[in-house]
């Protein structure tokens, strides 16, 4: 069986890829560990919290992790994924994040576990950055690393030149990309081949409690502004890629990534390049975007 610890900064994409990890059969969920991103910390935490909960799961532990980059701010996205982080309010959760820190879980698990764990990074890399500094070659400890992030060879969506995780916390990224632990990174060129549409979003229903909330997050993130007309499948492809690598072809290469200086924020911060063919790095190439929509839809019971 599987055991997959996610990082993740919910988020309403992230959200939907937590989901469809409770969801997908014969898996671990070891952990959430959280990290600030598209809302503050705070708010990623509770929507974390709030998940688990309202699917019953408050089995799975969370874990606050980094509220800032290794250096400046996070810029956050609320235009995209609202105030509160998700596009449909939860109940409040009574459940409590655990006392141990995101970064001491990830060592401790990694340690224990070589070989076992799988790590699926959505949101920034700042704890993952922080958890190689403390304990240098956890990350090399992880069955599989597969992070959502980076915009290799094509346009921004944050900035012309960065894709929204790396440019939070550039210097994380580029830690994480060039330490040397294989990865699978899908980029923005990946997920860019995989989004809904606001006609296909309307139609879809679930008999299934986690597939009727994916199918409300994605519909009422179209609600908030008429003007949206496609909702990419940023997260949900990354886990669907570690649970099932067949959904992308990869091509080797070495990556890294412009720190723009001591600060987030420079012209370049963020832009993520490849350096060399071969590597560490196996970039996601092709999507199958059939088999994709075959497994979220076959997890999350999303008829037609
Ligand atoms: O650029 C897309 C990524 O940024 C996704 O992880 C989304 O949740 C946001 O964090
Ligand atoms: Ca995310």
């Amino acid at each position: 069986m599987p055991r997959i610890i996610i990082d993740t900064d919910p988020g309403v994409d992230d959200a939907i890829a937590i989901l469809m990890a409770l969801a997908a059969p014969s898996l671990e969920l070891a952990g959430l560990t959280v990290v600030g991103g598209n809302v503050p910390h705070a708010s990623c935490l509770r929507n974390a919290l709030a998940l688990l909960e309202y699917a019953g799961r408050e089995d799975v532990p969370v874990f606050r992790g980094s509220s800032r980059p290794l250096s400046g701010k996070f810029p956050y996205s609320r235009r995209v994924h609202g105030r509160s982080g998700l596009s449909r309010p939860l109940p409040e959760p009574t459940v409590r994040p655990q006392p141990e820190g995101a970064v001491d879980f990830l060592a401790t698990q990694l340690s224990a576990r070589p070989g076992e764990m799988t790590l699926v990074a959505l949101g920034p890399l700042t704890n993952l950055a922080r958890l190689e500094r403390q304990s240098p070659g956890s990350l090399s400890r992880a069955a599989a690393l597969v992070i959502m992030g980076g915009a290799v060879d094509c346009p921004g969506n944050f900035t012309p030149h960065a894709e929204f995780n790396f440019y939070s916390d550039p210097r994380a990224a580029h830690e994480v990309l060039t330490c040397g632990v294989p990865l699978t990174l899908v980029d923005l060129g990946a997920t860019r081949q995989v989004a809904i549409d606001r006609e296909a979003a309307a139609g879809l229903h679930s008999d299934h409690p986690l597939g009727r909330l994916a199918a409300q997050l994605t519909q009422d993130w179209f609600e908030v502004d008429d003007r949206r007309e496609r909702f990419h499948f940023h997260d949900p492809l990354a886990l669907a890629a570690a649970l099932e690598p067949a959904v992308i072809t990869t091509r080797q290469a070495t990556l890294a990534v412009e720190t723009g200086g001591a600060e987030a924020g420079g012209a370049e911060a963020g832009a993520s390049r490849v350096t060399a063919s071969g590597g560490p790095v196996a970039l996601a190439d092709k999507v199958n975007v059939e088999r994709l929509f075959a497994l979220v839809g076959g997890w999350l019971g999303w008829g037609g």
